[in-house]
């Protein structure tokens, strides 16, 4: 990518201010990404939210020499020796989102994992995150005693990829500050339980230090289509906040592993996957809708249980119960963390803590990635899922898959049991006969709930709203 030469030389120092800059060589269009906020009695109604890549997605270069990038360690000492001349010294650019694999379509987004140069694939791997309407500040979800939904195409994402939806606890304005002048409009402020130290920037500031990134998680959604898991993931702090040495380590501040529920890994092998032999056939899309419950039916309350259900072709589909063989539907509770042995995220205060940072409000994260380190097999070989221990290998993938993407749609958030009656999308319920007669047809097996007609829906809806 050729950059033009910046406009102004030395606005930093020009200004007199400690401010990493923002550059003028490429212009910032968030790309339009409306969601819906749903309630039982009035349904949905659109926000005009828009999304931003990540800061160090972005060109970050030296104010007055393009060629020298802020976004690679080690800093350069002559431009990063501190961090206000640092700050002063490096601009953070605009991007364009087809280059790095970005599309919107009315309420749909589909990222790619690679796209073509010309000569061969370059991994472009996307994370984007959901701004507010003012396009300065994220927007904030707050889902104690509410429910997210949307819809997925996963159907192209082969074993070892992650098209995932999830929450951190990131700053609302990303960290904007006289510093950090770009704030969540360019991305800044990326944060989450694995308090990496590797970013060269936290929160729009040079990472001088090596300090860990860190804020609880939650991820709603990792997923490709042979297997998934939903995973809270505790921290001590709040907010994002940072950490150093033995802090930033497992038994440190925050919980890495999670306590996650995936249906592959309690037994139920042929619950999610490729093709009709499924209960959520992944050769086509679904809805997906996470429930959080409060012990007092209040957003105040303590989060109690994390609930999963699928939409496809009209019909509920409930999750499978916890163990093989137990009780249906399977939920994250404490008690499900403790039988799964979850100890960091129970010794960091298990769902009460995750309850306390989706009541402060978390920002809600979409990325596409497969991990040459280790395959992705946490999420999809051995006990998590069928595929065998190297076809997560991203050189066999961009061998055989390159032209991968996954498509979330029709993001809405509201009050228990108001997400997903809609008419719209892959969890659109049916009226049709058609679709009566396949519900019905499925009725018998474990985990289905039939719903024939639009009655149907709204005395479920109701159940589901009355005693989940
Ligand atoms: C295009 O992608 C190939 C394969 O990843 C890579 O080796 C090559 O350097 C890339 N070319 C350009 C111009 O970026
Ligand atoms: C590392 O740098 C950050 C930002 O300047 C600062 O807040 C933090 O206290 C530093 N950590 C250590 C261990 O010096
Ligand atoms: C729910 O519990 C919270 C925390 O204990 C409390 O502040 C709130 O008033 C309760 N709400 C209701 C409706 O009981």
């Amino acid at each position: 990518m050729s950059l033009k030469p910046v406009a102004a030389v030395l606005p930093g120092l020009l200004l007199g201010a400690a401010a990493q800059q923002i550059g003028t060589a490429i212009p910032e269009l968030h790309p339009r990404f409306p969601t819906y906020r749903c309630t039982v009695a009035d349904g949905c109604v659109e926000r005009q939210t828009s999304l931003v890549t990540d800061a160090l997605t972005r060109e970050f270069h030296a104010v007055d020499d393009p060629s020298i990038s802020c976004s690679t360690r080690p800093f350069n000492e002559a431009i990063c020796p501190d961090e206000v001349t640092c700050a002063q010294n490096c601009a953070l650019e605009g991007i364009d989102y087809g280059g790095i694999g970005v599309m919107t379509r009315g309420n749909a987004l589909t990222m790619r994992q690679y796209l073509f140069n010309g000569t061969g694939y370059d991994a472009v791997t996307p994370r984007v995150y959901l701004l507010a309407e003012d396009e300065e500040n994220y927007e904030m979800m707050k889902l104690v005693n509410q429910e997210l939904s949307f819809d997925v195409d996963i159907s192209q994402l082969a074993c070892g990829m992650n098209g995932a939806l999830y929450l951190s606890e990131m700053f609302e304005n990303g960290g904007k500050s006289d510093s950090n002048p770009a704030g969540a409009a360019y991305g800044t402020g990326y944060c989450d339980a694995q308090c990496f130290t590797d970013p060269t920037w936290a929160n729009g500031l040079p990472n001088l230090n090596d300090s860990g990134i860190c804020c609880n998680e939650m991820d709603i959604w990792e997923a490709n289509s042979r297997s998934q898991v939903y995973t809270p993931h505790t921290c001590s702090g709040v907010g994002s906040f940072l950490c150093t040495g033995d802090e930033c380590a497992r038994e440190g501040v925050c919980d890495k592993s999670g306590c996650g529920f995936n249906p592959y890994r309690t037994g139920a092998t042929g619950f999610y996957g490729l093709g009709g032999d499924f209960d959520v056939d992944t050769s086509r899309p679904f809805t997906v809708v996470t429930q959080f419950i409060s012990d007092n039916e209040s957003a105040e309350g303590a989060l109690t249980e994390i609930k999963r259900l699928y939409v496809q072709d009209g019909r509920v589909i409930e999750n499978v119960p916890a163990t093989e063989g137990g009780e249906g539907p399977g939920t994250v509770t404490d008690e499900f963390c403790t039988d799964n042995g979850a100890d960091d995220f129970l010794r960091l205060g298990g769902l009460k803590t995750m309850g306390e940072s989706l009541q402060r409000g978390m920002v809600l994260i979409f990325s596409i990635w497969n991990s040459p380190g280790d395959f992705m097999e946490w999420l999809d070989s051995g006990e998590a899922g069928p595929c065998s221990d190297t076809e997560g290998d991203p050189v066999q993938i961009v061998r055989d898959r390159p032209d991968l993407s996954v498509t979330f749609s029709n993001i809405r958030i509201g009050e228990i049991g108001s997400t997903f009656d809609t008419e719209s999308g892959a969890g659109a319920l049916v009226e049709a006969e058609a679709g009566a007669a396949t519900a019905e047809q499925s009725a018998s097996q474990a985990g289905d709930l039939s719903l024939p007609t639009t009655a149907g829906v709204a005395l479920i809806i109701g159940f589901y709203a009355l005693f989940w």
